[in-house]
């Protein structure tokens, strides 16, 4: 099988990373869900009026980079001008931003952008990568399900707030994360949480 650099990507699960797009005159950044489907290729679901999508849109290409650390993802949308950027020099995606000092990227080529109403879905292939060693990748399930976790000791307390953000707990959780552990897991503290009631 081709080799697509996507192999720490379990299917169906949606990654936090930053986007990087545009060129060196113009940057565009921020921080946005990606996933597969098919281990192949990469997805992510855009809002109209999304700089970051007129950038990939105008020129086809992104580049996807897997942060370890959330606090880089409040930099990419709170605090822009402390990002630094590198460009890609050869490639497909030659000219686009990379974030500097980022352990491992992907160069994406977009091959279709879907109009979902108040969304674009798009999908892309994966046309270049580096990397200094791999990034764990974010995904939201792992510190949702430990704040369910504590949450589920203190719905006695709080009540049915408390159960109702569980239940939307459990619904986040198996849409960034579904067949998970997590996910398995989360509905277990529900249904012990609504049986105890
Ligand atoms: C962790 C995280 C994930 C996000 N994922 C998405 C996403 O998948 N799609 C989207 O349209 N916006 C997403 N957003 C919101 C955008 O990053 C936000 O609207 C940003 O301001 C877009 O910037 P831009 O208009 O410069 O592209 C996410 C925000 C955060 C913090």
């Amino acid at each position: 099988m081709k080799d697509t650099c996507l192999h720490a990507f379990h299917r169906h699960w949606i990654y936090e990373v930053v986007i990087t797009a545009g060129n060196v005159d113009r940057v565009a950044v921020g921080p946005f869900g990606m996933w597969t489907d098919d281990g192949m290729t990469l997805k992510g679901s855009f809002f109209k009026g999304s700089s970051t999508l007129q950038a990939i849109e105008a020129h086809r290409c992104f580049v996807v980079n897997p942060v370890d650390d959330p606090v880089v993802l409040h930099a990419a949308l709170n605090r822009r001008d402390s990002l630094e950027f590198e460009f890609l020099s050869s490639g497909d995606a030659a000219g686009c931003p990379v974030l500097a000092g980022i352990p491992s990227w992907l160069a994406m080529r977009v091959t279709h952008l879907d109009d979902t109403g108040d969304m674009v879905l798009l999908d892309a292939e994966v046309v270049g990568h580096g990397a200094i060693h791999s990034a764990p990748l974010v995904n939201r399930a792992k510190g949702l399900f430990l704040e369910s976790l504590v949450l589920s000791t203190r719905c006695a307390l709080i009540g049915q707030a408390a159960v109702e953000q569980l239940r939307e707990n459990v619904r986040v959780i198996a849409k960034v994360a579904p067949g998970s552990r997590y996910e398995k897991a989360v509905r277990e503290l529900l249904a012990l949480v609504t049986e105890s009631r």
